[in-house]
């Protein structure tokens, strides 16, 4: 088969390449590149706008697009109402808590921002002395600003008799240091209530998302605790857990544990940057793809932002309300 180019035709009129080649094959790398970049930096811009239409508050974006790092924008699919604190998950509290855990006790709820229903009320009803919703946000429900992973620093150790964290710890990159934390703000003899999401739950942020856990998983990392109550989310994969704090408490190591990550795909001690750029890059070319390909898709999400605004328009109203 012969050639087509006449050069490798004819390899004697090759010429060895000058300065001038190799200044125009840099100048054509540097516009690709720059091409690639203003291209990338489109769809991000898109996503962010797509982030920012779905937040639930202005004060919600603003606190986590401060506190982005190096994850802001791998999740850009919100929460719908399945996400939050579902009727299950009250059910539960309802029914786990009793009065003599309640009545006159120091509460803590982490992660208390009330989007779609809380325990809080269910607590208030058995009148605890005390009850403090502690978020990284403000908002409805919220009335100290603390990252879950500094309740130590910021309360003291041994300071609650209720520790309250519903569809909280799948969010926290560090899930060790926010257990250890759950675990070291109570008294000895308290209990925590605590509900995630298990294996098979979906993406979702707020303001990221991680972690599953399974029942297996929550008798390992609460094995320093006396597990009062364990059982599935019956309506979605979700594990609810009450446990109580032993009078001689000697905390557990879980440095070597590994838990089901849906950034890896796969059980993983830790989440490294890596992944979640890895993550970033196959999440948003998905989402690219899906909204080319189907354009009803794209009605539908944009049809969940109207949703969502004028969810956060009632809220504010509530707020201001109050
Ligand atoms: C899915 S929402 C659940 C809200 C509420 N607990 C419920 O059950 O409906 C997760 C909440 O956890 C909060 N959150 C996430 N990471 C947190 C952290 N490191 N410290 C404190 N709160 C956090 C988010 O701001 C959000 O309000």
């Amino acid at each position: 088969m012969r050639c087509l180019c006449p050069k490798l035709r004819n390899p004697g009129r090759l010429r060895p390449l000058g300065g001038g080649h190799v200044v125009a094959v840099g100048l054509a790398a540097m516009l690709t590149v720059a091409a690639c970049r203003a291209a990338w930096a489109r769809v991000d811009r898109g996503l962010a706008s797509l982030l920012r239409a779905g937040r639930r508050n202005s004060a919600f974006a603003t606190a986590h697009l401060t506190n982005v790092g190096t994850c802001r924008t791998i999740t850009p699919v919100l929460a719908s109402e399945g996400d939050m604190c579902n009727s299950a998950c009250i059910d539960f509290g309802r029914t786990e808590l009793r009065r003599e855990d309640v009545q006159s006790k120091a509460v803590i709820e982490v992660g208390s921002l009330d989007l779609n229903g809380s325990l809080r009320s269910v607590v208030e009803a058995m009148r605890p002395g005390h009850y403090v919703g502690v978020d990284l946000v403000p908002g409805p429900g919220v009335d100290t600003i603390c990252d879950a992973s500094d309740l130590v620093r910021a309360f003291g150790p041994c300071r609650f008799d209720l520790v309250i964290c519903t569809e909280v710890v799948e969010h926290v990159r560090d899930w060790r240091a926010v257990m250890s934390n759950l675990k070291l703000i109570l008294r000895p003899g308290g209990t925590l209530l605590l509900t995630t999401r298990a294996p098979g739950f979906h993406f979702h942020g707020y303001p990221y998302d991680f972690w599953r856990y399974d029942q297996t998983d929550m008798q390992a990392i609460f094995s320093d605790f006396a597990i009062e109550a364990l059982e599935p989310d019956p309506l979605m994969p979700g594990v609810f857990l009450k446990a109580r704090k032993p009078a001689t408490f000697a905390e557990n190591d879980l440095s070597h544990y590994e838990l089901y990550s849906v950034i890896t795909r796969r059980s993983a001690r830790d989440v490294r940057d890596r992944d979640i750029w890895v993550f970033k890059i196959r999440y948003r070319i998905r989402r690219l793809l899906t909204s080319l390909i189907r354009p009803r898709e794209r009605l539908r999400q944009r049809e969940r932002a109207r949703l969502r605004q004028r969810e956060r328009a009632r809220l504010r109203q509530r707020e201001r309300s109050r």
